[in-house]
């Protein structure tokens, strides 16, 4: 059973006809995604605020028809994954490299749906995936400085041996914490390091969590 598919299958349930709305990224959103096509070939109404190119090229070859940010003053719902889901419902998300614009969108919607398969479930956030922190390419060294203050191992992402470049033109910090006892200050703290574009804790966010298991989907409200 794919775990990944099943949690973002079922999100898709919570879509209704006429509503905006934003496109997560990565590879279980991905299932919702490919199942929004299938309503619009249904009939449906739907307009997709993408959170990222890659979101954007996989909806539009789906002929999901897209909408900007802008031109709405909300988002009815955003579905979308994340790398780590703590008992409260907070977040690390930003593996895929899309946090900016995901914080952008989720701060814009009404309601939030996080698709996650159970190896996703932590009892403290940042112990098992490292924090991204999105920077701007100036300030790239100072910011990593500041991140060892705070207590975390930064390194700058890279990709095929390449320093990778968000959709926003920046690097990436992946900031190792091994538990983060308090996410609110951290967020605090990091985003007011000048350089600093947005980090990955996304807390008080998501109203619902849909977790794959084995024996079925799990689905935990706030
Ligand atoms: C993208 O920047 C991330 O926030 C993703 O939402 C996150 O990495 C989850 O991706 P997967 O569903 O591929 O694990």
């Amino acid at each position: 059973m794919n775990l990944k598919q099943m949690a973002g299958e079922k999100a898709a349930e919570y879509i209704e006809d006429g509503m905006i709305l934003g496109l997560g990224t990565g590879s279980t959103v991905y299932y919702t995604i490919l199942r929004i096509g299938q309503m619009i070939k249904e009939g449906y109404d739907l307009i997709g605020i993408p959170t990222s190119r890659k979101t954007e090229e996989l909806a539009r070859s789906l002929n999901i028809p897209l909408g900007r940010l802008d031109d709405y003053s909300y988002i009815d719902l955003t579905i979308d994954g994340a790398d780590e889901v703590d008992p409260e419902l907070n977040l690390i998300k930003g593996m895929g490299g899309a946090l900016v614009r995901e914080k952008i969108v989720a701060a814009s919607s009404r309601r939030e749906i996080i698709v996650v398969d159970e190896a996703k479930m932590v009892r403290m956030l940042g112990t098992r995936s490292p924090l991204p922190v999105e920077v701007i390419p100036f300030g790239t060294g100072f910011v990593r400085e500041r991140l060892t203050v705070l207590g975390g191992s930064p390194r700058v992402r890279e990709m095929n041996e390449k320093i990778f470049v968000t959709d926003n033109g920046n690097n990436i910090l992946d900031t190792v914490f091994d538990g983060i006892s308090d996410p609110r200050k951290l967020e605090q703290d990091i985003n007011n390091l000048p350089g600093v574009v947005e980090n990955g804790l996304f807390l008080g966010m998501a109203d619902r969590v849909i977790v794959g298991h084995e024996d079925g989907p799990e689905i935990i409200e706030k």
